[in-house]
């Protein structure tokens, strides 16, 4: 207790010495560092809502502008963001899901009630074609999810057959269903959230469970599945210890789930909040990092050769639906504090890739911290859609270590957030990504090169409209309203091996310096 109140004592102190300006030294000559695995910007479209309905399908028919069903806008708006990988069809769908009803004419295919989610009717219109198609057509890695819930050994090990094997009764039948030949699948998740919503198992029941399925998921010519165990839940990290004691074998990743919310009963608006709230949704966002240290350290004391991968494939903020919409349809507006949580929990993935190879934030479209949200033919790109596209330089570029004082305040619910966030990589030059997270002070960091002497630097700013918290609320909507939106960025005054940027209160800045 008095170890934690001196930290939080030094922590605040140290804040306010350093706040409104920082040195951060870049080290782009490190040598023998890691790349960051583009997977770390994937994402994740589940049936839930008006994800998939709406969202990314529209059908043949629609009056919606769309390439063989799948909505224009929203097709040419992914392309853009240059999507890694996609996990579908869940989340806790995935485990009442049975892909054989999503397969074959329409007009045959047998109708759900989507029970986790509104008790929707699904019409199962959208199944593995469709799905993997739409992978292919934008070169993204597909990330099927199964069912182990209330699915069986052998539906999961046919579905493999019938989206990878060149020959057999399930390639005839995919060949029947109009594609020849098979798709290249890469990642198979076994269950989602066991725990939970995916069969509420142990941790013990559920180790047994995987090895089962997991060993029917067979590599049909030359397709290598990499396959995942359903992991914990935020905090809990017996079940991570667990999994990892008695799964040594046949298990290429261990997944984890981690939502920013502070209280589960009382979420609060998406769009309306105090700076209090913002700060802490802050700070709960950037707790992932000890989150992830914690289950990272559990996993290494079982696998020090590093053999198992840590994904990270739901993450984001969770706040109350948008009045009037459909309460299990997780509809939510993003603001210029979604682009904030964005961006500080991309700086931390960047700097984690040693056991951490995959993000996944939820969800592509329509539900949870989207990227986009359409409304008829209309289509928004939010405050976080922005992020991901500025950020996409890092995306299989080799990190490079930044040193940057530790400053930290504390937010009302006790948890510490920097004042400042930094990642940098490099590619075709150096990006440094930046974040200043107050709402009302300018920060001032001079980035310090080894040896680089910039002789030029380009740079795109995201940054809310007005002043103070009412600056954070901004978002986009429909009818036109754009409030956040990346312009170019010109607060920066390069001298010798030092570029000196000005970041505005609440500000995503990416700097491309060669
Ligand atoms: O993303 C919404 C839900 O959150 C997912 O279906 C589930 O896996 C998680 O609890």
């Amino acid at each position: 207790m008095r170890k934690t109140l001196t930290t939080l004592i030094a922590a605040l102190i140290l804040g306010a010495s350093l706040f409104g300006q920082a040195k951060v030294a870049v080290h782009e000559n490190a040598t023998d560092q890691p790349v960051i695995p583009k997977e770390i910007y994937g994402q994740f479209a589940e049936h839930l809502g008006r994800c998939i309905y709406d969202g990314i399908w529209v059908g043949k028919d629609s009056p919606i502008p769309n390439i063989d069903g799948y909505r224009k806008d929203l097709v040419e708006a992914i392309r853009d963001l240059k999507v890694p990988v996609l996990r579908w069809p869940g989340g806790c769908f995935a485990d009442e899901y049975h892909w054989m009803d999503g397969i074959g004419p329409l007009s045959e295919r047998p109708k759900m009630i989507n029970s986790n989610w509104g008790g929707t009717v699904e019409d199962n219109s959208f199944g593995t074609h469709e799905f993997l198609n739409f992978c292919e057509m934008l070169g993204i890695e597909p990330y099927i999810s199964g069912n182990v819930g209330s699915g069986s050994v052998e539906e999961l090990a046919k579905w493999v057959e019938y989206m990878t094997a060149k020959g057999g009764t399930m390639a005839e039948k995919r060949a029947a269903n109009g594609r020849k030949e098979p798709w290249k699948v890469k990642y198979i998740g076994v269950g989602n959230e066991s725990w939970g919503c995916g069969g509420n198992m142990t941790p013990e029941f559920y180790s047994d469970q995987y090895k089962r399925y997991a060993i029917y998921c067979r590599n049909y010519d030359g397709n290598h599945l990499y396959k995942v165990a359903s992991g914990a839940s935020d905090y809990d990290y017996n079940w991570t210890k667990v999994l990892m004691e008695r799964v040594r074998s046949d298990i290429s990743g261990l997944s984890l789930h981690y939502y920013s919310t502070i209280n589960w009963n009382r979420k609060g608006s998406a769009t309306d909040f105090t700076e209090d709230e913002y700060l802490d949704i802050l700070a709960k966002a950037v707790e992932i990092e000890e989150v992830l240290r914690k289950h990272e350290t559990i996993m290494g004391l079982y696998d020090p050769r590093h053999r198992i991968d840590l994904l990270l494939d739901e993450w984001g903020t969770w706040f109350d639906v948008e009045p009037g919409t459909n309460p299990g349809h997780l509809y939510q507006q993003n603001t210029m504090r979604d682009a904030m949580v964005a961006a500080m929990s991309l700086n931390i993935f960047n700097k984690h890739t040693s056991r951490l190879k995959m993000a996944n934030i939820a969800q592509m479209v329509n539900v949870l911290q989207s990227m986009i949200l359409t409304k008829g033919s209309e289509i928004v790109l939010t405050p976080t859609y922005h992020v991901f596209k500025m950020y996409n330089v890092h995306q299989d570029a080799v990190a490079v270590p930044v040193e940057m004082p530790s400053d930290s305040l504390v937010s009302k619910s006790g948890r510490l957030y920097p004042t400042l966030s930094v990642s940098a990589s490099k590619s075709d030059a150096l990006h440094v990504s930046l974040a200043n997270p107050s709402v009302s002070e300018t920060k001032t960091v001079e980035l310090e090169f080894d040896s680089l002497k910039p002789s030029k630097v380009s740079g795109e700013i995201l940054v809310g409209k007005g002043k103070g918290i009412e600056a954070v609320k901004s978002h986009n909507d429909f009818d036109g309203k754009v409030e956040v939106a990346p312009a170019p960025f010109k607060g920066f005054k390069t001298s010798g091996k030092t570029v000196k940027v000005t970041l505005p209160p609440a500000s995503v800045v990416t700097l491309a310096v060669e």
